[in-house]
């Protein structure tokens, strides 16, 4: 009963994240049109952001409080442990490192946007992927988010019973889709400067 609590909590944190990423590579990518992005960000940076943040905030917040719970009811109830049949099976230390890094990273990146001049986005943005070990973090972070998000959504096709072969293709391509949305913005970047 409180695991399935823990779970309905972590899901709904999960949609409202979801949701936000889609938007945020999506708005993102008018950075290719210099006016439009412009435009964007000084609408959203007026009123929006702030409140965005807060949600995000609290969304973050709940996901990582419920895992937690989730991952200590699941060990207090297992007595035996899981034999390991995958075939990539990931070593639960690795794991529980890829997801602090998740989350160092979108702790940077906040601060970082939070240091821009939220006159001029588009010439931060410009200027923070002219390095190169800039653009390799961002990719490592979304490399991560990218493992994150397949292996989370197929966990919950698993409890939706959804596990057939196209399922799990449509949450790769929807992932990979997001993925290279935002990562196209730092690899334009770096390679015109080459
Ligand atoms: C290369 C990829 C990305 C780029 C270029 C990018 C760019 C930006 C920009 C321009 C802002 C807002 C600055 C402003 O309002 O003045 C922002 C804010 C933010 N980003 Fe990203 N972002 C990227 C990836 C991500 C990822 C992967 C996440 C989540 C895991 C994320 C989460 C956020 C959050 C929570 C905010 C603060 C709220 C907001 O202003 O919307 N971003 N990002």
């Amino acid at each position: 009963m409180l695991l399935q609590l823990h779970k309905r909590k972590m899901a709904i944190a999960g949609t409202v994240m979801s949701g936000y990423l889609i938007f945020h590579m999506l708005t993102n990518l008018s950075f290719f049109n210099q006016a439009y992005f412009t435009d964007f960000y000084t609408w959203y940076n007026a009123g929006l952001r702030w409140p965005v943040l807060v949600i995000m905030a609290i969304a973050i917040a709940i996901h990582v409080k419920a895992a937690i719970k989730i991952r200590k009811v699941n060990a207090k109830a297992r007595t035996v442990q899981y034999e390991k049949h995958d075939k990539f099976h990931v070593p639960a230390p690795l794991v529980t490192m890829s997801i602090i890094f998740l989350l160092a990273f979108m702790v940077i990146h906040i601060i970082q946007t939070l240091l821009f001049d939220s006159n001029n986005v588009y010439m931060e943005l410009q200027q923070l992927f002219q390095s190169t070990f800039m653009v390799l973090f961002y990719l490592a972070g979304l490399f991560v988010m990218m493992m994150h998000l397949t292996h989370s959504l197929a966990n919950v096709l698993q409890t939706l019973g959804k596990t057939s072969k196209t399922c799990h293709t449509l949450v790769w391509a929807g992932v990979l889709l997001l993925v290279g949305g935002f990562a196209i913005i730092p690899v334009s970047i770096l390679w015109a400067t080459l």
